[in-house]
């Protein structure tokens, strides 16, 4: 007689517990706990009809990417998207990822076939941005579909290079075992497309968007199952949209793409340098950086104003850099060039709203934070980049070159950095410097 095991597993995110339980460990939801009943004799049996090979004996051909012309996209991609790839397109509600990928879509069209599922809007609602934006080509099919088995059944059989499913959220599986919305139906959904991309080399492009609580039943948990998490992320200077690698495996991850929202729909902000230094106000408390996101070095201004405290304890208000990062350095000039900045507020910022994690910007914060003490701008057009450390002492950074050719071609005059940094062939001449100390003849 077949002996039967109690398995329980919960709907919501598909934890396997031992026994049943009232909230579920894993996703702290309540009498989502259900039992599964399995019979252990009924073993599934392997298929034993594959090979096992060498890798010499694979052949890799080149595949070649799709390019949609979006400069500002294809980077991102990694140089176009790899056919059979499963990426996620995510972001806030309302950032603009039906846009893009409307516009994308258009533009994709033109030398490939590509289908666009909508599980979130009608037709008549895609039709009003596709109007809007001027996305109206013939070649670009649509499809109002929110049952994934259709989305897949059809897929298969007319085998598309593309597919796009807005989102998949929003979309349900018959065959799901779990709540329809819940973080394991999402996960079945997603397993399901990827099987889809990979057993059929169609590419898949996923939307998600970001859940209130970040990770449950969010796009975050697909992560490790796609070849490419893709952020769009909105700015509120300048209707900038910033479209971000998270992860892939076809290209560089922090890869940066910028995007303008307008009246008809997003244009691509191919010279973000340019926009970036006109901000610049080389007044007091302001110091220029370079900074590589992806394989594209920024030019940013770091703002650091210094006023003496009021109160007992000096603020520290930092948003941008690392917290303790500008702690350390301001500990740093304290000790080294006996100014009270202990006694002293310190308000911190990056423009443009990026966020910096590197020691490469060391030289550039204790600038930012020796302008506004002294009340003296940095030299105009001037490029900051060294990394210091706790003794004092300036140190060289990796990969300057990079950085310099950008400085030159926006023509910035002057570089401030490590006495021992290497530099060849340089139109800027070079302010060098061997420790704090020496800083303050800048000021
Ligand atoms: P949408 O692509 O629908 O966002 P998501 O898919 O991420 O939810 O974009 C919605 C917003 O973009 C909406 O607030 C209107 C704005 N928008 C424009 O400003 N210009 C345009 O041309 C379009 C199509 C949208
Ligand atoms: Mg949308």
């Amino acid at each position: 007689m077949a002996k039967t095991k109690n398995i329980f597993h919960c709907t919501n995110c598909d934890y396997r517990p031992l026994k049943w339980m009232g909230c579920c460990p894993s996703c702290k939801e309540w009498e989502s706990i259900v039992e599964l009943k399995t019979n252990e004799t009924a073993k599934p049996t392997a298929d034993l009809s594959f090979d096992l090979v060498p890798l010499c004996a694979i052949t890799t051909g080149e595949q070649r990417r799709m390019l949609s012309g979006i400069n500002e996209w294809d980077r991102v991609m990694g140089g176009g998207i790899m056919p059979g790839s499963f990426l996620i397109l995510t972001g806030d509600p309302g950032i603009g990822k039906s846009t893009l990928l409307l516009q994308i879509a258009q533009q994709l069209a033109q030398n490939n076939r590509l289908f666009y599922f909508s599980s979130e809007e009608s037709l008549e609602q895609i039709k009003q941005r596709a109007q809007r934006v001027g996305c109206l080509d013939s070649r670009l099919l649509f499809c109002e579909q929110t049952n994934l088995e259709n989305i897949i059944a059809i897929t298969k059989q007319e085998k598309p290079d593309l597919i796009i499913i807005d989102s998949i959220q929003n979309c349900y599986s018959d065959s799901s075992t779990v709540i329809p919305g819940s973080a394991g139906q999402l996960r079945e959904s997603a397993f399901h497309c990827m099987r889809l991309a990979k057993e059929n080399n169609i590419a898949v492009i996923l939307t998600g968007h970001i859940t209130k609580e970040g990770t449950i039943a969010g796009p975050k948990m697909l992560e490790h199952m796609v070849d490419g998490v893709f952020y769009l992320q909105g700015e509120d200077r300048w209707q900038t949209r910033i479209l971000r690698s998270v992860k892939n495996r076809f290209g560089a991850i922090h890869e940066l793409g910028f995007f303008e929202m307008h009246e008809h729909g997003l244009q691509e902000v191919s010279n973000i340098n340019q926009q970036l230094l006109n901000e610049v106000s080389y007044s007091p408390g302001s110091a220029l950086i370079s900074y590589i996101e992806g394989s594209r070095p920024l030019l940013l201004e770091l703002q650091a104003l210094v006023v003496p405290s009021k109160f007992g304890i000096a603020q520290r208000v930092i948003s941008g850099v690392d917290q303790k990062q500008v702690i350390i350095i301001a500990a740093i000039l304290e000790k080294y060039l006996q100014i009270r900045l202990s006694e002293h507020d310190i308000f911190f910022k990056v423009s443009g709203g990026f966020k910096l994690k590197e020691s490469s910007i060391d030289l550039g914060i204790a600038c930012a934070l020796l302008s506004s003490y002294f009340q003296k701008p940095m030299p105009e057009k001037s490029l900051i980049l060294g990394e210091i450390g706790l003794t004092g002492h300036i140190k060289p950074i990796n990969q300057i070159s990079i950085h310099i050719n950008e400085a030159q071609k926006f023509g910035l005059e002057q570089l401030v950095v490590a006495h021992k940094q290497k530099v060849e062939k340089v139109q800027c001449s070079l302010l060098h410097y061997k420790n704090v100390y020496e800083l303050l003849k800048l000021f």
